[in-house]
């Protein structure tokens, strides 16, 4: 397999995947307001060919092909796809191949190509969204989910801002563009990334929702431990702070616990661009 984003295989293709693997259930049912919006945007995709970028464990190529659609899912993570194959059963589409989408090549071009959350990871995403583009039918279009702002999403910010006073104090500054879930969360960047690749009529649609993170406190607490942000910043505790800090985790988070979970609000940027 050719790729570029070796990181990101790294990454993916370990403990992430089997971590996402783990929870897919939970995550689709977290998620499902978003890819509700992602599968209203594509519209009826009966008899479409359409790639599915960083497909993960599936959800959303499923949802395209039991619509009608020919997909074609790709992801670095080998567990998400086995486990993405054996959700799709014994026909023959989805199909599920491990590839890295900034150099994917497919014998068929492509009417869409959408991607729920998967489009954000490349170390360079201009060339990629720019090879992409080559893999569109001349009136093919790119829909994509990204996740706005971190504090438009608290689902995501509110745990790891409460336990970031407990971090070893760190010299690095982090690049709000550097790959991860809020790399294109800045419309007039990824507006401009898009542009330079080549597309046209880009478009972004606001989409904010309540999103159930989870049933009750001590699920979310199990949750925001494994997934996201606050996962990666707690693997960086000195075990001496653990306890404390995550105290202050819950307390972070009790107060969106109410009678039909811990709800807290998610929102996305629907992209849509096309090939000309
Ligand atoms: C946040 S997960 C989303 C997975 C899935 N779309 C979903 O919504 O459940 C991001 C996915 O993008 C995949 N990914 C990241 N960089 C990629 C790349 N360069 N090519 C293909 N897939 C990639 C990862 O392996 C991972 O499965």
């Amino acid at each position: 397999m050719d790729v570029l984003n070796e990181d990101q295989l790294a990454y993916w293709d370990g403990e992430a995947g089997a971590t996402w693997v783990r929870n897919q259930i939970h995550l689709d049912q977290l998620l499902g307001p978003f890819t509700q919006a992602l599968m209203t945007g594509a519209g009826n995709v009966s008899g479409k060919a359409i790639l599915d970028l960083g497909c993960g464990c599936g959800e959303t190529a499923l949802r395209l092909a039991e619509q009608g659609a020919e997909v074609i899912g790709i992801d670095l993570s080998r567990e998400m796809l086995a486990h993405a194959n054996q959700r799709r059963g014994a026909k023959a589409n989805p199909e599920f191949h491990q590839a890295d989408g900034a150099v994917f090549t497919a014998e068929r071009s492509f009417d869409l190509i959408v991607s729920r959350f998967g489009v954000m990871f490349f170390n360079d995403p201009e060339p990629a969204l720019r090879h992409l583009r080559s893999l569109l039918k001349p009136d093919g279009e790119l829909l994509l989910a990204c996740w706005q702002a971190p504090t438009l999403n608290p689902w995501m910010s509110v745990g790891g801002r409460a336990i970031a006073p407990f971090l070893p104090p760190s010299s690095e500054v982090r690049d709000p563009k550097a790959p991860g879930p809020f790399a294109f969360s800045d419309q007039t960047y990824v507006g401009g990334l898009l542009a330079r690749a080549g597309y046209a009529s880009i478009e972004f649609e606001s989409v904010v929702k309540a999103l159930t993170v989870a049933t009750n406190l001590d699920e979310a607490m199990a949750f925001q431990n494994q997934i996201g942000p606050a996962a990666s910043a707690f693997k960086s505790l000195p075990n001496t702070v653990v306890a404390e800090a995550t105290a202050a985790m819950r307390a972070a988070i009790a107060p969106f616990c109410g009678a039909s979970g811990v709800v807290m609000e998610g929102a996305i940027w629907l992209i849509r661009a096309r090939y000309s």
